[in-house]
Parts: structure tokens; C-alpha cells; sequence
């Protein structure tokens, strides 16, 4: 199978500007649609798709509820599967919360990781976590319970203490009943000064669900990978840099390679052209060095 992939250095530009070099990784100047990355304000129908779904996780993310949830998928008793299968299933998933993607989710998956590859040739372990980063969007399918968007995809943020303003349409998050909730509105609430953030309640959605899988199914990739894992669209960590008071030592090593990671994720979200065949041997690989054949979900 032949696909259609994001633009690096190496593919034919698509956007209507010019993409700028960040280091070894060329970044482009437009996602899918012809417009800037991550942009929530353009007047777009796409953009009301996601305004809508911020709406609802801002009010519906709560404390008790990411309780529920990681207690019940904790149990990975749904389905079970190896890495690759999962892959391909991922394919039958759109996200709705993405501004810059509109193509099945394996072309992201292999964009990422084989950009990565490109400019990180001996850390296999980060090649692999760009594989695997986003298959717990399997959340939306039927034989994992259908979850709505709003629980699965978009920026997640911390639950348990007050809400950063580098929330993504934080203004929403006035509706939230955590934000009147005097145990949960103020800047530590349920936590203390450099608890470590494996110790924070986060929004559930993917990243919570595949660090579960993953973990749970004693996968032997690095601390990195798992903080990669569970944190890469807490936004307001990486990008904003808030809740840095929440952080340890670890933490801080871990979210270096988080911010390495993010670009890749970003902006591998253009046009060029992968062989998926020929690149799933090296993945294979990779999968039977760091997973266990068959994996709980
Ligand atoms: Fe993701
Ligand atoms: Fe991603």
C-alpha cells in the first residue's frame, strides 16, 4: 500500500507558504487545509468542529470522572491484539479535534515515526514511539466503548487544581465544576510542590489510555517513551510551560525529549509519499524488541 504522508525535507511541498528549517526537520508553512498549524481562531467549518469539542471536554473532564475512566480501561479487558493490528485498526479513526489533519490515522502514525528516523537514526526507541503514540484514539471504536471525541482527542490538562490559562480556549473552562470546587481551584490543589506529574489526574483521552496499555503489558521502552506517551498533547506543559511546580527531577529530563517529539508530531501533518509495505519490516522489528506478541487493551 502506497500513502499519501507529511512533508519533510525530503517531499514535495503542498501548502500554499513556504516551509521554514528548524534544524534538521523542514518545516512546512500549512497543515492539510492550507492553513497555520494549530490555528483555533480561523473562520472555518472545520474550526466550529472543534471549538464544539473543546466545549464539551472543558465542561464534561472532570476529577472524578478521569477517576472512573482510568479505573475502567486500567482493567484492559476489551480486546486483545499486537501493536501492528492495532495500527491498522487506527485506520477506521478521524480526529475531529486535529485542525491540520483530515487522512486516516496510520499515515500520521508512519509520518511521524519515519521523520524521527530521519534525523534521530540511533534511538530506535523514539522511531517506535512515533509508531505508537496515537493508538489509543482506538477509544472511539465500538469494541472500546465508542467514547465520544471529547474523551479521547484534542489538548489535555490537568484535573485536581486550578486551570492554566494556556489551556486551549481556556475561557471555557469556567463551566467546568472543578473551577468552583475550593479542594480543586487553586494552583496546587489536591497535589504538592514537586509531586511528579505520574502523580496528577490529566483529562483522559489517548495518551492516558496507551501509557495504561503500555505499561500495564511491561513494554521495555525507556521512561522517555512513556512520558511521550501520556504527555504529548498536554499542550500546556510542552508548549506553554505551565505546571512546572507539579514537576520532578525525572519530569524535567523527560520532557526534553517531549519537546523533541512535538515538532515531529506537529508538523509531519502535510503531503508526501510513503511505502507503507516496505517501512513495516524495520517497525516489526522494532515492535518484537519493546512489546510482547499480543497485547491487553
Ligand atoms: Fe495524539
Ligand atoms: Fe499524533
Amino acid at each position: 500500500m502506497t500513502i499519501l504522508v507529511a512533508q519533510t525535507e525530503h517531499g514535495a511541498e503542498v501548502g500554499k507558504k513556504k516551509g521554514s528549517s528548524n534544524g534538521g526537520f523542514a518545516v512546512p508553512g500549512n497543515n492539510a487545509f492550507g492553513n497555520s498549524f494549530r490555528d483555533y481562531n480561523a473562520e472555518t467549518e472545520r474550526q466550529k468542529i472543534v471549538t464544539e469539542l473543546y466545549r464539551q471536554s472543558h465542561i464534561n473532564q472532570t476529577y472524578d470522572f478521569v477517576k472512573k475512566m482510568r479505573e475502567e480501561y486500567g482493567k484492559l479487558n476489551k480486546v486483545e491484539m499486537s501493536i501492528w493490528e492495532c495500527c491498522e485498526l487506527l485506520n477506521e479513526v478521524v480526529d475531529d479535534s486535529d485542525p491540520d489533519l483530515d487522512e486516516p490515522q496510520i499515515e500520521h502514525l508512519l509520518q511521524t515515526a519515519e521523520a524521527i528516523r530521519k534525523d534521530y537514526p540511533n534511538d530506535d526507541w523514539l522511531h517506535l514511539t512515533g509508531l505508537i503514540h496515537d493508538l489509543g484514539k482506538v477509544l472511539l471504536l465500538p469494541s472500546f466503548g465508542g467514547l465520544p471525541q471529547w474523551a479521547v482527542v484534542g489538548d489535555t490538562f490537568p484535573l485536581g487544581c486550578a486551570f492554566d490559562e494556556s489551556i486551549v480556549l481556556h475561557e471555557q473552562l469556567k463551566e467546568n465544576p472543578d473551577n468552583s470546587n475550593p479542594a480543586y481551584n487553586t494552583k496546587y490543589g489536591v497535589y504538592s510542590e514537586g509531586c511528579g506529574l505520574e502523580n496528577v489526574v490529566t483529562s483522559w483521552g489517548h495518551d492516558d489510555y496507551m501509557y495504561l496499555v503500555a505499561k500495564e503489558n511491561k513494554t521495555t521502552l525507556p521512561s522517555a517513551a512513556l512520558f511521550i506517551i501520556r504527555y504529548h498533547s498536554f499542550y500546556p506543559l510542552h508548549r506553554g510551560g505551565a505546571y512546572t511546580h507539579l514537576m520532578n527531577k525525572e519530569d524535567r529530563e523527560n520532557l526534553k525529549w517531549l519537546k523533541i517529539f512535538s515538532k515531529y508530531d506537529l508538523y509531519s501533518k502535510s503531503k508526501f509519499r510513503i511505502d507503507v509495505e516496505k517501512v513495516k519490516p524495520y517497525y516489526m522489528s522494532l515492535i518484537k524488541k519493546y512489546f510482547p506478541a499480543k497485547l491487553k487493551w
